[in-house]
């Protein structure tokens, strides 16, 4: 059976609104721990010239490829394995890299790594969005955020909610540049990064 994370149904309208207009001029999008899947069918269905490919670590694998045989989606290919702890280089080049709900799952150390591989894999001018919950000025933007980091830390204390700006000095160390900021519903945000011009 297909895995269901309902709240892909919740965010995925907001999100593709983002992507719509932050992806317009990119051709290939690499997805960074897609998770069910749904995500992936959903904009690569909402935006056909796009080739989004999926990846995740292998465990999610069966799941990712149940929901591309269901859908059928010429443009969404089938998922890589990708673990930023241990994939150093991804083999093609990319003009837009997407994640969502992943820098609070992973730790700290993940994330350096992810924005490491990032900043290697975006072709110039390429643009990088995440999508999750995110603190400002060292602060939590809600209770509800706070209580969730809570969860997240009893879960496993190298999770927590990243403040945007040690991310954006991560993405600077990488060759990124900030861009927009959007709000999403229930306490979540876009947050999107440009590659510089490359050497
Ligand atoms: C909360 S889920 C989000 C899944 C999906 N993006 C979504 O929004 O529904 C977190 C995802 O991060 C992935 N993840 C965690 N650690 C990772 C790592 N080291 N490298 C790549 N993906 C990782 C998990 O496998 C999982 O798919």
């Amino acid at each position: 059976m297909k895995p269901d994370a309902p709240a892909t149904r919740r965010n995925r309208d907001a999100i593709l609104t983002v992507l719509k207009t932050e992806f317009v001029d990119a051709t290939s999008v690499l997805e960074i721990g897609s998770g069910t899947g749904q995500h992936a069918v959903y904009f690569g269905g909402a935006m056909p010239n796009l080739e989004w490919q999926t990846s995740d670590r292998s465990e999610n694998h069966e799941g990712i490829s149940l929901w591309l045989a269901d859908k059928k989606l010429s443009n969404v290919k089938p998922p890589l394995t990708l673990d930023v702890t241990t994939t150093n280089r991804v083999s093609a080049s990319y003009d837009a890299i997407f994640s969502a709900n992943t820098a609070h799952i992973m730790s700290f150390s993940a994330v350096k790594k992810m924005f490491r591989l990032i900043g290697e894999t975006l072709q110039a001018h390429g643009v990088f969005c995440l999508y999750g919950p995110f603190n400002v000025g060292g602060k939590f933007t809600s209770k509800s955020n706070e209580e969730f980091n809570q969860m997240l830390k009893r879960q496993n204390p190298e999770m927590g909610i990243r403040d945007l700006e040690t991310l954006n000095e991560l993405a600077l160390e990488n060759g990124l540049i900030v861009g927009n900021r959007y709000a999403m519903p229930a306490n979540n945000m876009i947050v999107i990064w440009r590659q510089g011009a490359r050497g």
